[in-house]
C-alpha cells in the first residue's frame, strides 16, 4: 500500500513538473507554474522521506534531514528576498551549483558504497558507469557554477592563457581515458583513481568557464544548468528513482534548449561562445577609438512635447532600465500617454538584459500587461510606421553594426530595426558603449537624439514634464 502512495507521489511529483514547465514558457503563468512545481516536488520529496523503505527499513536520520532542509530553505528564502533583478543570473549560477555539487557528492557516497561491497575487480560495471558520469558531470557544473558566479559578481577576473582551449581538451581526454580505465581494469586503485578524476574535474570545470567572456556567461550558465540535469538524472538511474530521473532529463533538456535558442538569439554558435571572443575577448576598441560625427542632444522638455503628440510609441527597454530600477516609473509613463491617446507598446529583443526573459520579467514586476509586450520579429514590422522610439538603457541590441559592419563582433546578431521609426531617443547616462563593448552607430544618425541620465530619474523627470503640457 505505502509502496503505491509512493509511486502515486512520484507521478504527481513529475506530472507537476512538466506542468511547470509548461506554465515557464509564457510571462502571464510563470509564477504559478513555478509554485505548482515546487508543490510537487515538496511531495515527491516528504513521500520518499516517510515512504521509501529499502529490506524493510525506512530512511530514519530525520534530523540530518530535516536539518538540512531547515538551513537550505532559510538560506534560499533570504537570497531570493534579497536578491536585485541585476543579480539574477548569478544567484542562478550559485543555485546550480548548488545540484552539481549535490550529484557529485551522491556519486561519492554511492562509490564508497560500492567498494566496501564488492572486491575491486567485481565492480558492477553499469553502476560504476553511472557513479562516474554524475561524478564528473556534477564536479565540472559545480566548479564552472562557482567561477560563473564569482565572475559575475566582480570577485573572480577572467583569465585564459595562451593554448588553454588545448589544455582543456587534453584535461578531458584525461578524464575520459581515467573513467574507462577504471571500468574496464577495475584494480585495488579504483579508490585513487576515482578521487583523482572527481579532482580533474573540477579543474576542468574551473578552466572550461575561466576564459568566457561577460556577456556570453547566461549562456554559459544555461549549459551548466542542463549539466547539472544530466547529472541529476545519472543519481535517478542510480537509485532507480522515477521523479530524480524525470526530473534531472527535463531540467537537461530543458537547459539545452534554452542554450541553443540563446546562441540563435546572438546568432553565434555554441563553440563560438565557449571558445569565442565576444564580451571577453577582442573588441573593435573602446569607444570614440573610431571617428563617429556627432551626436544631437533633446532636452526634457521637447522629448514631452515628442511623445504626448505622437500617435504610435515603442519602449525598448535594456539592461540600463533594470540597473536603474526604472520599471514602474516606466509603466506610469506609458499609463499617461495612454491617456492621452498615444498607442505605447514595448519591443523585446530576446537577449535584451542580462539573462533569458529578463525585460519580460522586470515589466511584468511593475504590473506592465503582457499584450503591450511585442517580440523583436512583430516590433520590427511596426517601426516603420511609429512616430517615436524610446530606448531606454539598450544598446546593442539596437545596434545597426549587427546588420551593416561584418568586422563588428555582434555582426549577424538579429536586432531591433528602430532606425526604420521616424524618431528615435536613447535615454543613457553617456555615449560608452553596451556589455559587446562597441560604438553604436545609431546613436550618430540624424534621426536619433540622445536623452542622457539614469533611466529612473529622466523618466520620472518626464512623467513631471507631461503632466505639466
Ligand atoms: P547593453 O548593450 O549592455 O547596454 C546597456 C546600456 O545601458 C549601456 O550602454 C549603458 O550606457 C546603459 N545604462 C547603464 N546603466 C544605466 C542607467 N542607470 N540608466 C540609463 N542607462 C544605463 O544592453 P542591451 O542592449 O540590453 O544588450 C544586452 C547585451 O547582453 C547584448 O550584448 C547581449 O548579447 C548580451 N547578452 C544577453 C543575454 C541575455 S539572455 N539577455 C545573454 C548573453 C549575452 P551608459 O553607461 O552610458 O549609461
Amino acid at each position: 500500500m505505502e509502496l503505491n502512495v509512493l509511486t502515486l507521489c512520484y507521478l504527481i511529483g513529475s506530472v507537476t513538473f512538466i506542468l511547470g514547465l509548461k506554465m515557464l514558457s509564457n510571462p502571464a503563468t510563470a509564477r504559478k507554474g513555478n509554485l505548482i512545481a515546487a508543490a510537487g516536488m515538496i511531495i515527491a520529496i516528504l513521500g520518499t522521506i516517510f515512504l521509501y523503505e529499502e529490506g524493510g527499513q525506512k530512511l530514519g536520520n530525520y534530523a540530518w534531514i530535516f536539518g538540512g532542509i531547515a538551513i537550505g530553505t532559510v538560506i534560499g528564502f533570504l537570497s531570493a528576498k534579497k536578491v536585485k533583478m541585476t543579480a539574477m543570473p548569478e544567484m542562478v549560477s550559485m543555485f546550480n551549483g548548488m545540484g552539481g555539487a549535490c550529484a557529485m557528492l551522491i556519486s561519492i557516497v554511492e562509490f564508497n558504497h560500492l567498494v566496501h561491497g564488492y572486491p575491486a575487480s567485481e565492480l558492477p560495471v553499469g553502476t560504476v558507469l553511472i557513479i562516474l558520469l554524475g561524478l564528473i558531470i556534477g564536479s565540472v557544473s559545480f566548479a564552472g557554477s562557482m567561477i560563473a558566479w564569482g565572475k559575475l559578481n566582480g570577485k573572480v577576473k577572467d583569465f585564459s592563457f595562451t593554448g588553454q582551449h588545448i589544455f582543456n581538451i587534453i584535461l578531458l581526454l584525461v578524464i575520459v581515458g581515467l573513467a574507462v580505465y577504471l571500468i574496464g581494469w577495475p584494480s585495488d586503485n579504483a579508490t585513487i583513481i576515482f578521487y583523482a578524476i572527481l579532482a580533474l574535474s573540477l579543474l576542468y570545470g574551473v578552466f572550461f568557464v575561466f576564459p568566457i567572456g561577460g556577456a556570453d556567461m547566461p549562456v554559459v550558465i544555461s549549459l551548466l544548468n542542463s549539466f547539472t540535469g544530466v547529472a541529476a538524472a545519472c543519481g535517478g538511474f542510480l537509485y532507480d528513482n522515477k521523479v530524480m530521473l524525470t526530473g534531472g532529463i527535463l531540467v537537461g533538456a530543458a537547459g539545452t534548449l534554452l542554450t541553443i535558442l540563446m546562441c540563435k538569439a546572438m546568432n553565434r554558435s555554441l563553440a563560438n561562445v565557449l571558445i569565442g571572443s565576444f564580451g571577453g575577448g577582442s573588441k573593435t576598441g573602446p569607444a570614440g577609438d573610431k571617428e563617429q560625427g556627432s551626436y544631437k542632444e533633446i532636452s526634457l522638455s521637447d522629448t514631452a512635447v515628442v511623445m504626448s503628440y505622437a500617435s504610435k510609441v515603442y519602449i525598448v527597454p535594456g539592461y540600463g532600465l533594470a540597473v536603474a530600477q526604472a520599471q514602474h516609473a516606466c509603466h506610469e509613463l506609458e499609463k499617461l500617454l495612454e491617456a492621452k491617446g498615444v498607442d505605447v507598446k514595448y519591443a523585446i529583443h530576446p537577449v535584451a538584459g542580462r539573462m533569458p526573459g529578463h525585460m519580460n520579467v522586470l515589466l511584468a514586476e511593475a504590473d506592465v500587461p503582457y499584450e503591450k509586450l511585442l517580440e523583436m520579429e512583430q516590433a520590427n514590422d511596426e517601426f516603420p510606421s511609429t512616430d517615436v522610439v524610446l530606448i531606454l538603457g539598450a544598446n546593442d541590441v539596437v545596434n545597426p553594426a549587427a546588420k551593416t559592419d561584418p568586422s563588428s563582433p555582434i555582426y549577424g546578431m538579429p536586432i531591433l530595426d528602430v532606425e526604420l521609426a521616424k524618431n528615435v531617443i536613447v535615454n543613457k547616462r553617456s555615449m560608452k558603449p553596451g556589455y559587446a563593448g562597441i560604438e553604436n552607430d545609431l546613436f550618430f544618425q540624424p534621426k536619433t537624439s540622445m536623452l542622457f541620465g539614469d533611466a529612473k530619474k529622466v523618466l520620472q523627470d518626464l512623467i513631471a514634464e507631461i503632466k505639466n503640457l
